[in-house]
């Protein structure tokens, strides 16, 4: 292929995709997720908001200087204060990005910046300029450019490329657009700005009406040459267009989209599964590329076809994206060598006070259970990492249920390091536990999300629960899995609590939310 053909793939999962409410991750959780990037051949890691808290800043520039292969990017609002700072946090990085934007439409610009269109050329001419000075590769976007007019939309490009902008982003902030308008878009800039060709042009779609995958391929074929995303589409609203997604559509359907892109699609299974671990956000099981049911064919007719010939319904192979067969892997007598080589060939490398953990977990998992396959070591595994430092912790729960009532839970928790035990009764064992749970830990945060569903098949199967808690605006999600669906809830709800306590005795970076 041709260098023109590259089509670079820019992760945002670290900043648009941990905006969405709920979705925060700790700064453990961050470099994970920057380290899987960086080993699938991702082009840009967007790696935070550096002026947003003290905590993305320090998470850009860790990541800067951890990454090997990736640009790291840091965004900005176009405000001096905010071009420092990222200019401060990827300068760690072996090839850093400040990403700067401001928006352009005559709505935003009316209501939200109150400025007017001339005001706004200034702001961008200034503020490219700063952070030109301080790097050479720098980013400018036009926040909600589908619905700014192109006569202005092109003045706002040139006076960005006359600046020195490197990469022009020209985003469908609020999932508008159609893949033709989109397409034909980056066509009319490209044609009405004179310094168009020293740029690369990028797309960001958002996923309101289901096209952001759709609109990213669109403006591709407008001579956009940069993809932005997300793992899972992670993001807000309706997320951005799925990482997993674009990487396949461009690799199964080369024939007709005949570019060239970095990313080993072998890794998307895995960052799934982490990114879906470490956000709290479940991936819906008929999610194209990675979900449960992606590559699952239940039908007669279907089985008989694939049976025969597996081309006749299936237009990838699992194992493009990293999906392994299920194996039954181990049991009770398998130790802790044998366990450490199975999370090596699932992907995970954990430290030894996890390991230690994990194998303990496993262990008892093993008493409990028949069969362990390997999605039970996952669940395991993820759980483990997500849990990882948490202050407060479920250490046993008996619970009394069944048609008689009042349900009750006896409940001991570690907080702190202190052992504390309640008893209480509810509406049903769930709420009988986590009224256990409030009273151990006094909290005013509502639940809004309380999910289960079985990791492998069977009456055995693990539950994964996943819980959402909610408090003066700000949310945040656990999970928890174990063969006893109570134990499972417990472990969610208290996960999902050790997060809101952490962000709520952090700087609130959601004020500063960036779309
Ligand atoms: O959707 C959007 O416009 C953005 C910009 C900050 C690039 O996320
Ligand atoms: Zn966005």
């Amino acid at each position: 292929m041709s260098g023109q053909d590259h089509v670079a793939i820019f992760d945002t999962t670290l900043r648009d995709g941990e905006q969405s409410p709920g979705a925060s991750m700790t700064l453990e959780e961050k470099l994970q997720v920057a380290e899987i990037l960086d080993d699938m051949g991702v082009d840009i890691i967007e790696a935070g908001f550096p002026i947003a808290s003290n905590g993305d800043f320090e998470a850009v520039c860790e990541i800067a200087k951890r990454a090997d292969k990736a640009v790291i990017a840091g965004l900005a609002r176009a405000i001096n204060a905010d071009i420092d700072r990222a200019g401060d946090a990827v300068r760690y990085a072996r090839r850093g990005r400040i990403h700067t934007f401001v928006s352009t439409s005559p709505i935003h610009l009316e209501f939200q910046m109150k400025k007017t269109e001339e005001e706004v050329l200034e702001i961008i001419t200034s503020t490219v300029s700063r952070a030109r000075n301080l790097i050479d590769d720098v980013e400018w976007s036009a926040m909600d450019a589908t619905r700014t007019p192109i006569a202005y939309l092109s003045r706002c490009v040139e006076a960005a490329i006359r600046a020195g902008a490197t990469t022009i982003n020209l985003p469908d902030t609020v999932g508008y657009a159609t893949p033709d308008e989109y397409r034909a878009m980056f066509e009319a800039i490209r044609n009405a700005v004179p310094d168009a060709d020293k740029a690369i042009f990028s797309v960001h779609c958002h996923n309101d009406l289901g096209l952001a995958v759709a609109n990213s391929l669109a403006g591709v074929a407008g001579g956009a040459r940069q993809i932005e995303c997300t793992i899972n589409g992670l993001g807000e609203r309706a997320g951005n267009a799925a990482l997993e997604e674009i990487v396949m559509a461009l690799r199964t359907r080369a024939d007709v989209l005949p570019y060239d892109c970095s990313v080993d699609p072998k890794f998307v299974t895995r960052a799934s599964k982490l990114v879906s671990a470490v956000s709290g956000f479940p991936v819906q099981y008929n999610k194209a590329i990675v979900g449960k049911n992606a590559f699952a064919h239940e039908s007669g007719i279907h089985q008989d076809g694939m049976l025969k010939n597996a081309e006749t319904y299936e237009i990838m192979r699992p194992e493009d994206v990293g999906v392994k067969e299920t194996s039954l892997v181990m049991g009770k007598h398998s130790g802790r060598h044998a366990f450490r080589q199975k999370l090596e060939e699932l992907g995970y490398e954990i430290g030894d006070n996890a390991f230690e953990e994990a194998f303990r977990r496993f262990k008892d998992l093993a008493d409990r259970k028949k069969h362990i396959y390997d999605e039970d070591i996952e669940a395991l595994v993820e759980n483990e990492i997500a849990t990882q430092g948490e202050q407060i912790k479920v250490i046993a729960l008996t619970v009394i249920a069944g048609t008689g009532g009042p349900q009750k839970a006896i409940l001991t928790m570690d907080v702190n390091g202190r052992h504390e035990t309640r008893e209480c009764s509810g509406d049903g064992p769930v709420d009988a536990t986590f009224n256990a749970i409030k009273e151990i830990v006094p909290h005013e945060a509502n639940l809004s999300l309380y999910q289960v569903h079985a990791v492998t098949e069977g009456t055995d199967a693990q539950a994964e629960v996943s819980v959402r808690l909610e408090q003066n605006g700000r949310m945040a999600t656990g999970k928890g899995a174990d063969t006893d669906t109570l134990v499972a809830s417990a472990r969610a709800y208290v996960s999902a609590l050790n997060r809101l306590m952490a962000r709520q005795n952090r700087p609130d970076h959601h004020e500063l939310r960036a779309v």
